[in-house]
């Protein structure tokens, strides 16, 4: 029997002012699963994880993790509460620039979570090393590369030891050089068993990661499912034509893997 999802949104409505951006919208996440979300510009990927997170409220419907109802949540300790247990990493990294980087991993656990600092050093440095990043640890923001500062970025999130990471067009503003070598982390995470729910344009890599890939348009979910079943035999003609698209191949898949993001992948590895 299936345990219980760690993430469950169900029938979730959500608008702004007279505008339907969220129109019933289901998903779920088991612990543990990697799950994508891909679909056009404005059709709701973004809003769907700021629900997660608690950012915004839906007008209608229910949203839980683990045992707390998100929807419900009132009091402004709550949603603190919560948000330490979600980590959200965004297409800025939004580094504090007059920060080093081992800096920059510290202040929260420390001032969040009450974290000594002899303890939160020692976790920031191990998550340095795990972003291939140890000997960048008392650089500034400003003196890394855009890839080296987002995975500074994903270090930071799981720095506060997260249940489950949101990820938002992470690699979008970035050099295609340095895609992959934040690809390959993400995509460490996800082989340790990291919960993680990714919004993304890099097709491929959704592919290669996800448990589960849902496609959105217009606010609603056209189809979800394995991303076998989604990315090789979508059911919906919109999944199809969009897929045909992003893919820029006529639609026809590679019937080899080897397409410059994969390779790429093993190029970089966790070696960068
Ligand atoms: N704060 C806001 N106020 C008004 N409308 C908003 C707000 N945030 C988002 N929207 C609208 O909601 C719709 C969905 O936006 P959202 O950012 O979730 O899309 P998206 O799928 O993430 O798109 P993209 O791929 O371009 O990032 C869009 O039409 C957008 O203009
Ligand atoms: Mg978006």
């Amino acid at each position: 029997m299936p345990s219980e999802p760690l993430i469950q949104l169900s029938d979730v409505h959500l608008a702004f002012g007279d505008t339907p951006v969220l129109q019933g919208i289901d998903l779920t996440v088991q612990a543990g699963q990697a799950v994508s979300i891909i679909g056009p510009s404005g059709s709701g990927k973004s809003t769907i994880l700021r629900c997660i997170t608690g950012l915004l409220r839906p007008q209608r419907g229910q949203i839980r993790i683990g045992d707390t109802q998100v929807h419900a949540l009132q009091r402004e300790a709550e949603l603190i509460a919560l948000r330490k247990q979600v980590g959200f990493v965004f297409q800025q990294y939004n580094l504090f620039p007059h920060l080093s980087v081992l800096d920059n991993l510290m202040i929260a656990p420390i001032q969040v979570l009450g974290r000594s600092r002899a303890e939160a050093r020692q976790d920031a440095l191990a998550l340095l090393d795990k972003v291939r990043l140890g000997h960048k640890a008392e650089a500034f923001p400003g003196q890394l590369s855009g890839g080296q500062q987002q995975r500074v970025a994903i270090a930071r999130a799981l720095a506060m030891r997260p249940r489950l990471i949101l990820f938002d067009e992470v690699t979008s503003a970035l050099d295609p050089e340095t895609v992959g070598e934040v690809l390959a982390v993400i995509r460490a995470l996800t082989e340790e068993g990291m919960t993680c729910v990714l919004v993304t344009h890099e097709m491929r890599f959704a592919e290669e990661i996800s448990d589960q890939v849902y496609f959105t348009e217009n606010g609603r979910i056209v189809e979800h499912g394995s991303a076998e079943q989604l990315f090789r035999a979508p059911r919906h003609e919109r999944t199809q034509a969009f897929l045909q698209h992003a893919l820029g191949e006529g639609g026809q898949r590679p019937s080899r893997p080897g397409p410059d993001l994969l390779s790429n992948l093993g190029r970089y590895s966790l070696s960068v």
